[in-house]
């Protein structure tokens, strides 16, 4: 892998997040609990990130001024909120999510808040990556039957410049051969890591 790692101080968790975000963190929270409670049928890989360390993390690497470019993906987007706090920032966010419901939910949301950003259903794995049968053979919370909407999003995946993802335990190493293969030199990979908080990554050229 061609990956450098990049460290997030822990300084970072005394960022103050706008109201705007608090904002949406609190309407998400309230829509998710509404959602769980209501949907019969639970979605089992979806689970929540902890989204005020989301949202500090994302401006910590705006002020550090380690983007490439302003185009952000959030992978596996559940609610979307990784990807409503990177509209926020003025990036170009869009949000891959397998699951129906959850598409309409996070389109719901960003719609009542006036946050321009766009949800698409289907699978955030290209259809043509190789080696992906290797590294996916022990995923167990990540679709990899599903079609990929790289097409109808108009950009392929080297063409963004910030990824957010939230593996399930044991499952980051996919998402971070996924990275490696398909994004551009450059490109930037956060993943939440449970308690161990946030990940950064670099992809860079051989
Ligand atoms: C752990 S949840 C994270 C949700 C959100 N990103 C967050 O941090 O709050 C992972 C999400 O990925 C979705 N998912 C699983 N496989 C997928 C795939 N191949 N393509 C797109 N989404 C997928 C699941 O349905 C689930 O909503």
């Amino acid at each position: 892998m061609s990956l450098q790692s990049i460290v997030i101080p822990d300084s970072m968790r005394e960022i103050e997040l706008s109201q705007e975000a608090t904002q949406l963190m609190d309407r998400a929270n309230e829509k998710i609990e509404r959602f769980m409670l209501r949907d019969q049928q639970v979605i089992e890989n979806f689970v929540t990130c902890d989204f005020h360390l989301l949202g500090q993390s994302l401006l910590w690497i705006e002020q550090n001024h380690l983007l490439a470019g302003d185009r952000f993906c959030e992978l596996g987007s559940g609610f979307g909120v990784a990807a409503m706090l990177a509209a926020m920032q003025d990036m170009e966010a869009v949000g891959i999510e397998i699951e129906a419901s959850l598409v309409e939910q996070s389109s719901e949301l960003a719609d009542e808040l006036g946050i321009g950003v766009d949800f698409f259903q289907g699978s955030f794995i290209p259809r043509d990556v190789n080696g992906l049968l290797d590294w996916g053979a022990d995923i167990e919370h990540v679709d990899t039957g599903e079609g990929d909407v790289y097409e109808e999003i108009g950009l392929s995946m080297d063409e963004f410049d910030l990824f957010f993802a939230f593996p399930w335990p044991g499952e980051h190493e996919f998402f971070e051969s996924v990275f490696d293969a398909c994004a551009a030199d450059g490109a930037l990979l956060l993943t939440y890591r449970g308690r161990e908080g946030m990940n950064l990554v670099r992809k860079q050229a051989d």
